[in-house]
């Protein structure tokens, strides 16, 4: 009898050895998933890994709804209760951004691209990312730049994918945004002797940054002219430097422009992706400059770039926006008053792109080359397309006001024959007493962006369609109902 009471005794203690060895290997050796179906998860469960930590902080606050009128953001305000605060969408509140305010006007002002945000949210497994917090701390890549060659590889990549550019033998820069690589392509570009400056044009109607930027500069090398055919009207003589601004296609009226001076150009293709208009074919431009803001529709993250064909060219921006780099490169710099003027630029512009941003660029680029670049550019094309449809709709009912006409061309990256769909409607008052449109449509509870901020006549304003679908939505009605005052059978459209 004790003898099998010590046996028992014995094979007791064995079992609970093996089932020690069993539980600290599970919790010590990453074993969370073994047994995960029989074992009650929770009170198992290891604590978290550090990118398992941040992808529940994210998750948590990606599940707030806020009504699907807002956002809730992990560096947004956080509540007395400790919860993130939900950021409402225009003419939406409350703290679940449930109440919409009734007589709410329609911002069309602003070219933000939040239409894209529904096929991110769609793509969220594939486009996040984790940054732990030792993420590439140095100013510099291995390779002694400030630069990411497997995201340069991938924007290349993206370009044969999408036809829209050349890339091969041309060079490339980053920039913040592509707002800073417009003031450093005209740098690069400009005269170095200031007694006969740069005259820096543009035609109108054009994007303000180009003249806002040389204004606030004031530099010796360079000064904003104005428009390209008045400017040519005035100046017939070949010696005088010219940088011309192209943008194709244009904001605020989504034309395909083409250089009137036929100089030295800064090609502006922030909206030359299969969403705003046929890609016709490769662009092929000695300077050429793109956004991530109107591609992916990520403004927020701040990220541009410039190819440029000419190898010296090149240098001029590199020197611009590298740091320890320009001490071996120095040698192609023969003039030290230019070494000094570029290093004092660097030190107070930037000192570089920052690493976090390019790894997060990198992650959307793969994502936006999956199938060719189909699913990424169909779903921005075809939100374009209907938005243009219901647009043109509206519009049509009214001899008040008129839209740009849109011109069909085949598109090579979709292989067919299509439209047109800008980022903006660019719309003109026809009442000759209504010659501030801006305000007649402000009148009708509709914020635009006026014709003179493009330089252009108030009889015109911009209306921006690359917001988000509630912003859309209430942009419509206010349309319709300012049309549907102009003749009442219109009010039942
Ligand atoms: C024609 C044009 N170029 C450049 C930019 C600036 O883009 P980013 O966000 O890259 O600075 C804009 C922004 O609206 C634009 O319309």
């Amino acid at each position: 009898m004790n003898k099998t009471k010590k046996n028992c005794y014995g094979i007791c203690f064995l079992i609970s050895i093996a089932i020690n060895i069993l539980l600290s290997i599970y919790l010590y050796a990453g074993g969370g998933r073994w047994g995960a179906k029989n074992l009650p998860e929770i009170s198992f469960r290891p604590a978290l890994t550090w990118s398992e930590k941040a992808a529940a902080e994210a998750e948590a606050v990606a599940a707030i709804s806020c009504s699907g009128h807002g956002r809730a953001f992990l560096d947004g305000s956080i509540s007395d209760q400790g919860q993130p605060v939900c950021e409402c969408y225009d003419c939406y509140g409350g703290t679940d951004c449930s109440e919409r305010s009734p007589g709410c006007a329609a911002d069309a002002d602003s070219g933000d691209p939040i239409f894209l945000e529904p096929f991110w949210m769609q793509n969220a497994a594939e486009s996040s990312i984790v940054i732990p917090g030792w993420h590439r701390m140095s100013y510099r890549y291995e390779d002694n730049t400030m630069m990411s060659v497997e995201l340069e590889k991938y924007i290349r990549k993206l370009h044969s994918i999408v036809g829209n550019a050349i890339t091969e033998g041309r060079y490339m820069v980053f920039g913040i945004g592509s707002s800073q690589l417009l003031s450093a392509a005209v740098y690069a570009l400009s005269s170095e002797n200031s007694s006969s400056p740069s005259n820096v044009l543009a035609t109108i109607p054009f994007y303000p940054m180009y003249k806002a930027q040389p204004m606030l500069f004031n530099s010796e090398n360079f000064q904003f002219k104005g428009d390209t055919n008045s400017w040519q009207s005035y100046n017939s003589t070949n010696n005088i430097d010219v940088i011309e601004f192209v943008t194709s296609p244009n904001n605020p009226d989504g034309e395909l422009k083409k250089s009137v001076i036929g100089r030295k150009t800064i090609y502006d293709h922030a909206y030359f992706w299969p969403h705003f208009t046929p890609i016709t074919g490769p662009s092929d431009h000695d300077l050429m400059i793109f956004t991530l803001s109107k591609l992916t529709g990520h403004a927020g993250a701040r990220f541009g770039y410039a190819q440029v064909s000419l190898f010296h060219l090149c240098l001029t921006l590199a020197r611009y926006y590298t740091y320890d780099t320009i001490i071996y490169r120095w040698a192609i710099i023969k003039d030290k008053d230019v070494y000094e003027k570029v290093l004092n630029y660097i030190f107070l512009a930037d000192l570089g792109i920052s690493k976090d941003t390019q790894l997060r660029v990198l992650k959307l680029l793969k994502v936006a080359i999956e199938g060719d670049g189909k699913p990424l550019f169909e779903f921005a094309y075809n939100k374009m397309r209907e938005r243009w449809e219901m647009l043109t709709f509206v519009f049509s009912r009214s001899t008040r006001f008129s839209i740009q006409k849109r011109h069909p061309l085949h598109c090579n990256f979709f292989n067919k024959t299509r439209q047109s769909s800008p980022a903006y409607a660019w719309v003109k008052c026809e009442r000759e007493e209504d010659d501030d449109c801006s305000a007649v449509l402000e009148a009708g509870k509709i914020i635009s962006r006026r014709g003179s901020q493009f330089s252009a006549d108030d009889r015109y304003t911009r209306l921006s369609l690359i917001k988000s679908q509630d912003d859309f939505e209430l942009l419509l009605q206010r349309l319709r109902e300012l049309v549907s005052l102009e003749n009442d059978s219109i009010g039942t459209m």
